[in-house]
């Protein structure tokens, strides 16, 4: 039996040479110096892989387009198994990923991991950071709530600022008129068929070189090999086994906030960034007028070529962690702006804007619209109190987000007012429509 096993294994080999590949993966030799803080790469990598998968498994049940999507992802929370969970590892797994992506290139900085012969490393680790901020802002878009909705108008007013290049730009990702389908289909292709195709090639690239180069030392003088595995190996499980928990009970425990649909008419909406943007955001309130191009594309433009330079300016000989002061330094210092912009932005957002309560309710216009509202249907879809359909949004709170005028207008024509909405049109006479109303807003909080 076991020569059989033996055989087997011994014939893959030879025709693959996949035994000897595995092993040559698990033997090579890492610093023996190598610990703790180098587990960050493999742990970014464990989170792109959770990416993927989780990608995948929405995008079965995601329908890509303006309004589809806000319904078919409700359709997801609510509807399909595991499906709040699914999209709780998505989301949170980028927000992980963005963390342990900037532990690991903080580790490499202060370590001068990047000196040579490491300089192309370090230069595709700023792609992938490059790319994965990219998976971030392109994501932002897809649940098609207000949040991403604003969002993407503010990002997109900031590639028109680019100079030269910015019309050219904004009519490539599809928002020269707005954001809207065009933009939508633009943002869904490279979230879900370039992005990942970068990723996967800049990956391998990054890894080839980590390959080809070896890990570096953690101090200059450390000649001690020892194979990867078991010591690193389990480093590295150990690792990605608390991030994963932590992923889980994120994404189990944390709602993800899924705002009503996008809604372009909501001129009062404050738009966010994503919290890694917050600094960007508010660092643009330095800037005014012409000079505001300096903020949104200068700055980030010049933060990225400085990365990209740190090998070249930073040539000396690797040198132990406890001398290098100048390089803690400017790690400290960048974290301490990147967080104080973070806070300053976080303590400036303004509580959301309610409009006045409704006032005089005619209790028996009240109880026909109650009638009316079942016997239209209207809880096929949205909810009310608790009870009804998950495709629309609940209606309870609609008076503090939606004039008379504006929920009779959007009867007539929903989309109208909310572009790729699947609402029908009602026409109802106006005593109808005055005891629907009266009923929507006599609801209790
Ligand atoms: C086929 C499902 C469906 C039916 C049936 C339906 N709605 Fe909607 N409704 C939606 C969706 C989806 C939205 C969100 C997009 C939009 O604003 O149009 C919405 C939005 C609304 C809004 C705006 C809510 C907000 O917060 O912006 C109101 C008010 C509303 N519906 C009332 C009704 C009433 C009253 C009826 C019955 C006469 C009804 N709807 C029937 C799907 C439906």
């Amino acid at each position: 039996m076991n020569t059989l096993v033996q055989q087997t294994i011994g014939w893959v080999d030879n025709r693959t040479g996949l035994r000897t590949a595995i092993r040559k993966f698990f033997l090579e030799d890492v610093p023996a110096s190598t610990g703790w803080p180098q587990v960050f790469g493999s742990v970014a990598l464990f989170l792109l892989l959770n990416q993927a998968l989780t990608g995948i498994l929405l995008a079965f049940n995601y329908s890509p387009g303006p309004g589809d999507a806000y319904s078919s992802l409700t359709y997801i929370i609510h509807q399909v198994a595991a499906g709040h969970l699914m999209r709780g590892l998505h989301h949170w797994g980028s927000t992980l990923m963005i963390i342990v992506v900037a532990c690991h290139m903080l580790q490499v900085f202060v370590y001068g991991a990047y000196k040579k012969p490491r300089e192309v490393t370090w230069a595709l680790g700023v792609v992938l950071l490059l790319i994965t901020l990219g998976f971030g802002l392109t994501g932002y878009l897809l649940p098609w709530d207000n949040k991403a909705y604003w969002g993407t108008v503010v990002t997109t007013q900031i590639t028109q600022q680019v100079p030269f290049a910015g019309a050219y730009i904004s009519t490539l990702i599809g928002a020269a008129n707005g954001v809207g389908a065009l933009t939508f289909a633009r943002f869904y292709a490279l979230h879900t068929l370039v992005l990942p195709a970068l990723m996967i090639f800049t990956v391998a690239a990054h890894l080839t070189l980590v390959r080809r180069h070896g890990v570096a030392p953690a101090a200059p003088d450390d000649q001690h090999k020892r194979p990867f595995y078991p010591h690193q190996l389990f480093h590295d499980v150990v690792a990605i086994f608390i991030a994963f928990l932590a992923l889980f009970l994120a994404a189990a425990l944390i709602d993800v906030p899924l705002e009503r649909m996008a809604d372009p008419t909501d001129t009062t909406y404050v738009p966010r960034p994503e919290w890694y943007f917050l600094f960007l955001f508010q660092s643009l309130k330095f800037f005014h007028g012409p000079f505001e191009v300096v903020g949104s594309v200068g700055l980030p433009t010049v933060a990225i070529l400085a990365m990209l330079a740190i090998p070249f300016i930073d040539r000396g000989r690797m040198r132990k962690l406890t001398e290098r002061t100048a390089a803690i330094a400017v790690a400290i210092l960048t974290i301490a702006g990147w967080s104080s912009l973070t806070l300053a932005a976080v303590a400036s957002t303004p509580a959301s804007l309610t409009s006045p309560p409704p006032t005089a309710l005619d209790s028996k216009l009240v109880a026909k619209g109650a009638v009316l509202y079942v016997k239209a249907g209207c809880d096929s879809c949205h909810q009310v109190n608790g009870v009804g359909g998950h495709i629309g949004p609940a209606l309870n709170r609609v008076a503090k987000r939606r004039s008379k005028e504006w929920i009779e207008r959007h009867f007539v024509a929903p989309g109208a007012l909310s572009p790729g909405s699947i609402m029908p049109p009602y026409r109802f006479p106006k005593e109808d429509q005055d005891a629907l109303v009266t009923y929507l807003f006599s609801l209790p909080d």
